[in-house]
């Protein structure tokens, strides 16, 4: 079956270059009005100009493609709000969110000032919330919405250097857990790609030899499929080099140490089992966890 978005419109953030390019790029190839959205500044924020945009809206015509370009800055209310202004009144609809944009402040915990901790996390976690803020109700009105967020391997697991890019990462995260919930009942679906690529974020941290194997084009199929019709709901997809991978969050069964007897003793004694994950469970919503709490505090009833 082929994946297709004809007569779907997409906003795609950042998509001036890299892995929103590519994106972009794909979705117009496969029938989807695009919006190209990008700032144009540099690696770390700094700057802007709507060429990177114009040149991939250009990319797209070329392939006899639909799409406008948009460079205002995720961040910016009134540059999110003119942005789907210009959507509404050229397409009419918006079907499918890519919240891509993204740049780079690293530098270890203790030398980071608070600023590039602030900016990276308005980038990431502000600039997906936004956006996303911005289409909502069109997306439940329309009954049609799908929603993705770009988080790294940094907020899932760490990396070195990156306290703040990890916390904005891991924060977007939470977002769609529960934004998953919310859109459900009006068919909104709301999922994370967690993508490895060589791009101008991270062309000076990978090897030269990087390049080939870890195009942005080896991570887009993935995004193609978490925007589609099918698309699940609350998934991390993981993408880089044509491996794709799924992570999720998942909690050890649990111990129930006793009522009135508890200690700080009985935790540590306790530890090996309270950390033993062989029996783990992932869950879909937190009431599912205060069950378990009650199912094991009352003996399993
Ligand atoms: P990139 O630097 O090539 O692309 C990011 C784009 O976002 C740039 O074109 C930039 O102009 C734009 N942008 C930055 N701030 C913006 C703002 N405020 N408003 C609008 N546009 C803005 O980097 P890449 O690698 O393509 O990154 C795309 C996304 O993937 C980012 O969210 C990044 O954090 C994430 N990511 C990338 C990984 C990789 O290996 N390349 C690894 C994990 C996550």
């Amino acid at each position: 079956m082929s994946i297709r978005f004809d007569g779907k419109v997409a906003i795609v953030t950042g998509a001036g270059g890299g892995l929103g390019r590519s994106h972009a790029l794909e979705l117009a190839r496969r029938g989807a009005k695009v919006v190209v959205n990008d700032l144009g500044g540099s690696r770390d924020g700094s700057g802007g100009s709507s060429d990177a945009a114009n040149k991939v809206v250009e990319e797209i015509k070329a392939l006899g493609g639909e799409a406008i370009a948009n460079g205002s800055s995720v961040t910016d209310d009134a540059g999110v709000a003119h942005m789907v202004k210009q959507t509404m009144d050229t397409f009419g609809r918006i079907d499918i969110l890519i919240n891509n944009a993204g740049i780079l402040r690293d530098k270890s915990f203790s030398k980071m000032e608070i600023a590039d901790f602030q900016l990276v996390v308005d980038v990431h976690l502000m600039g997906t919330v936004k956006p996303t803020k911005a289409v909502w109700q069109i997306m439940r009105d329309q009954g049609y919405g799908r929603i993705m967020v770009t988080t790294s391997s940094t907020g899932l697991y760490g990396n070195f250097g990156q306290t703040n890019y990890g916390a904005a990462k891991l924060g977007v995260v939470g977002f769609i857990n529960t934004l998953k919930l919310e859109g459900q009942k009006d068919n909104i679906r709301c999922n994370a790609l967690a993508p490895v690529a060589y791009t101008r974020m991270t062309s000076d941290l990978m090897p030269p030899e990087a390049e080939k194997m870890l195009s942005p084009e080896s991570v887009t199929p993935g995004v193609m499929f978490l925007v589609s019709e099918d698309a699940p709901t609350g998934m991390i997809l993981c993408a880089g080099a044509g491996v794709f991978a799924a992570a999720r969050m998942e909690e050890s069964e649990g111990v129930f140490l006793g009522g009135d007897d508890l200690s700080a003793e009985k935790v540590a004694a306790n530890w090996e089992k309270i950390s033993d994950f062989s029996n783990a469970a992932p869950y879909f919503m937190g009431g599912e966890q205060t069950g378990k709490f009650f199912k094991l505090a009352t003996g399993g009833k």
